[in-house]
């Protein structure tokens, strides 16, 4: 098992990774009060279960799975679940499940009489090694994603990785895209390990504790993502137009991201970051619309300065930021990949 401390003052908190840490849960949450435990139809009913077993009292919500729960429409569903149960102030709100019930979860208890104790459970990979820490907490408004959230940082989270074996293979992939991502930028060795082991039962708790410890120091010097946090979007600006254009196809946002960091790394740490995406599963010969995914990060709303930080790895464990204009961006993707 291993704990690391989120230190942000008054709003630092302890992330616990391990394996069968579920059935002890309240020995790592005050579960002493009402506790609303948020799920989704697709992460297996008994992980909210144990958390609300441990609960003084609890009532468990489990929303529709996938990203159209992250909606103001469940989020109000939600509020008035929480309003039903006589929730107050010292009340909590537990997450259990992958980045969408964490995001939405979030957003909830930030919300609810002016912000309430949130905890995560994260259960999918890509919500372990990432999107449960950092307390950026969205729903999305239409098309447009995680548009309207606040900053919530969780009180505790909790990672069982023993949650993973029911996480089908393609998510762990997608997953695992975030932990490529954050290696190539800050972890020379994490991604040697990735490299050579891939993604194990018994390397698991490893890997998902040293991806959280590039993301802990990120968001420790840079809570309100003002600069060094951007370091996080490596391989997402690209990855989200091509996010948006497949969507109908159905490509995960891990997939999009590993295709979207091709372009954006060189020489032999391109060689490696395609090499490693393939080794754990991801599909990198997919053939996207590179003309549409552009014209949506040119047309990206949460653009509209205009520039784009992109962030380039020339070597694995490190990167550069540079503020391209849009077309300068859509020029550097073109030369990158020769389209
Ligand atoms: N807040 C952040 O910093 C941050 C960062 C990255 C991504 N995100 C957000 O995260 C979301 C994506 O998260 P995700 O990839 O975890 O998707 P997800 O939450 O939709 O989960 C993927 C699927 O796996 C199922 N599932 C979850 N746990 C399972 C388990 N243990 N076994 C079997 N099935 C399981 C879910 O029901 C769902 O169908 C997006 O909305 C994205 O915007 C947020």
């Amino acid at each position: 098992m291993q704990k690391l401390n989120m230190e942000l003052g008054e709003r630092s908190y302890v992330i616990t990774v391990g394996k069968g840490l579920l059935a002890s849960a309240d020995k790592y949450f005050d579960l002493q009060r009402k506790i609303l435990v948020l799920t989704d139809d697709g992460v297996p009913k008994e992980y909210a279960k144990a958390i609300a077993d441990k609960a003084k009292e609890s009532k468990i919500i489990t929303v529709p799975m996938g990203e159209r729960s992250k909606s103001l429409e469940t989020f109000g569903l939600v509020l008035c679940e929480m309003m039903n149960f006589e929730m107050g102030r010292s009340d909590a709100l537990v997450a259990v499940g992958g980045g969408v019930v964490g995001d939405l979860g979030g957003f909830c208890a930030s919300a609810y009489m002016r912000g309430i104790d949130f905890y995560n459970v994260p259960t999918t990979l890509l919500s372990q090694v990432d999107s449960s820490i950092g307390g950026k907490t969205a729903v999305n408004l239409g098309e447009i994603k995680n548009v309207v959230g606040a900053f919530h940082q969780p009180k505790g989270v909790l990672i069982d990785t023993d949650t993973l074996k029911t996480l089908p293979k393609r998510q762990i992939s997608g997953g695992l895209a975030e932990a490529i991502k954050m290696a190539a930028t800050s972890d020379a060795e994490l991604f040697g390990k990735i490299e050579k082991e891939g993604f194990t039962e018994d390397n698991a708790e490893q890997i998902i504790t040293a991806a959280l410890k590039i993301k802990k120091a990120v968001v420790e010097e840079d809570e309100r993502e003002s600069g060094l946090r951007r370091i996080l979007n490596f391989g997402h600006t690209l990855g989200h137009g091509i996010e948006a254009c497949e969507e109908l196809l159905g490509l995960y946002h891990g997939e999009c991201v590993a295709l979207g960091m091709i372009p954006m790394a060189s020489g032999e740490a391109r060689e490696r970051i395609l090499a490693v995406c393939k080794k754990v599963g991801l599909p990198m010969d997919y053939s996207y619309d590179l003309d549409r995914a552009l014209s949506f990060v040119c047309h990206d709303k949460k653009c509209q300065s205009g520039t784009v930080g992109a962030i380039f790895v020339d070597e694995i464990g490190s990167f550069r930021i540079e503020k391209l204009s849009v077309s300068d961006f859509e020029k550097t993707v073109r030369a990158a990949l020769g389209k």
